[in-house]
């Protein structure tokens, strides 16, 4: 199966962004053809500093890397060293009404937050979005659950340009984990754990240890002592009983009986050490890979060039469906 995901660079990676996708990447590269990209021309939509934009994109590869994304497994590379994301992107502009645009539960959120900059790049987003995807022929893609809604934009955009020029794109499936599809955040439950809502309310997959403790020790939790999972009426220890079970590698059910009979504390003192246990590799690694830029540089390019030539296939196929005429 041909797959295809992608993270913005937007500072460190958390373990929502791990448990949500990135873990399903590692586990698809092993068995599938996997295209993985740093979306840096998404993450133009908020305005970037030049003099650290380059080394947030490239500190996004190496954590990629760190985490267990293998570039002898998959094609990894940066979405701006293929141009051709960016032409199909226009292309589909001209084909996605900006009513479903708007629709966008991410374009109206990031609308929301940022009042001064409502550029018309966040609201294009998902037809960049759906270029990304459809350029490589993409069966599946693994994302965490906020992402769905683009894919179902996608895979629209897929459908349309199939009936108004012929077959051309495959419509991709959603490959969402059953659990850990949405993290939520630990200072208010009840939303997605997000960079953008303060450092307090997300663990990085890099954390040092003593940051971990007091940021799962300042938690929210619920009202009552009992440790069960019930998103609704507990949302707090619901989602820690998640993490939990998800970096223990047991079901939800064994993480519960685990903890019946014990009180919160335990449950988060318990869930910080099993993080610290279980990060420590990849903060290892990242340490390691810090100093090694040229050869992080040259998985890039060895990555970018295997997806140029999917990508380029695909752009000449599409030109010639609109009857756009060869340079040569
Ligand atoms: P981004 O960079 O916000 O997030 C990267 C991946 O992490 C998932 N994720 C989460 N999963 C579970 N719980 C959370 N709290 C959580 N927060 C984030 C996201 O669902 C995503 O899978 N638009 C995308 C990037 C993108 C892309 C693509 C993805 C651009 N082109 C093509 C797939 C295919 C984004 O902003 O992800």
């Amino acid at each position: 199966m041909r797959i295809f995901s992608g993270i913005q660079p937007t500072g460190q990676m958390h373990i929502g962004n791990y448990l949500g996708a990135v873990k399903q990447w590692t586990e698809l590269q092993t068995r599938h053809d996997c295209f993985f990209t740093v979306v840096d021309l998404h993450a133009l939509t908020i305005q970037q500093n030049p003099q650290e934009f380059g080394k947030t994109s490239m500190e996004t590869v190496t954590e990629l890397i760190s985490v267990g994304v293998n570039p002898e497994q998959c094609v990894l590379f940066l979405q701006s060293h293929v141009k051709e994301h960016t032409e199909l992107a226009w292309i589909f502009n001209t084909l996605t009404p900006v009513s479903e645009l708007e629709r966008m539960t991410q374009y109206k959120d990031k609308a929301r937050k940022n009042k001064r900059n409502i550029n018309a790049g966040l609201l294009t987003y998902p037809a960049l979005m759906a270029a990304d995807i459809l350029l490589y022929q993409t069966q599946g893609v693994p994302v965490g659950k906020d992402q769905i809604q683009h894919l179902e934009l996608a895979r629209m955009i897929a459908r349309k340009f199939n009936n108004l020029y012929g077959k051309t794109f495959v419509e991709p499936e959603t490959l969402v984990s059953k659990e850990g599809a949405k993290v939520m955040s630990l200072q208010d439950p009840k939303k997605k754990m997000s960079k953008s809502d303060g450092t307090q309310s997300y663990i990085s997959l890099f954390e040092e240890p003593a940051s971990i403790r007091k940021k799962l020790t300042e938690a929210t939790t619920d009202a009552g002592k009992e440790i069960v999972y019930n998103p609704a009426k507990k949302p707090g220890i619901s989602n820690l009983l998640t993490i939990h079970a998800l970096f223990a590698k047991i079901p939800l059910k064994d993480a519960e009986k685990h903890f019946k009979n014990k009180g919160y504390a335990t449950l988060k003192s318990e869930t910080a050490e099993l993080l610290i246990d279980v990060l420590e590799p990849f903060r290892r690694k990242k340490k390691e890979l810090f100093s090694r830029e040229i050869y992080v540089k040259e998985i890039l390019k060895a990555g970018a060039r295997k997806a140029r030539t999917v990508a380029e296939a695909t752009m000449e196929d599409v030109r010639s469906k609109l009857g756009l005429v060869p340079s040569s």
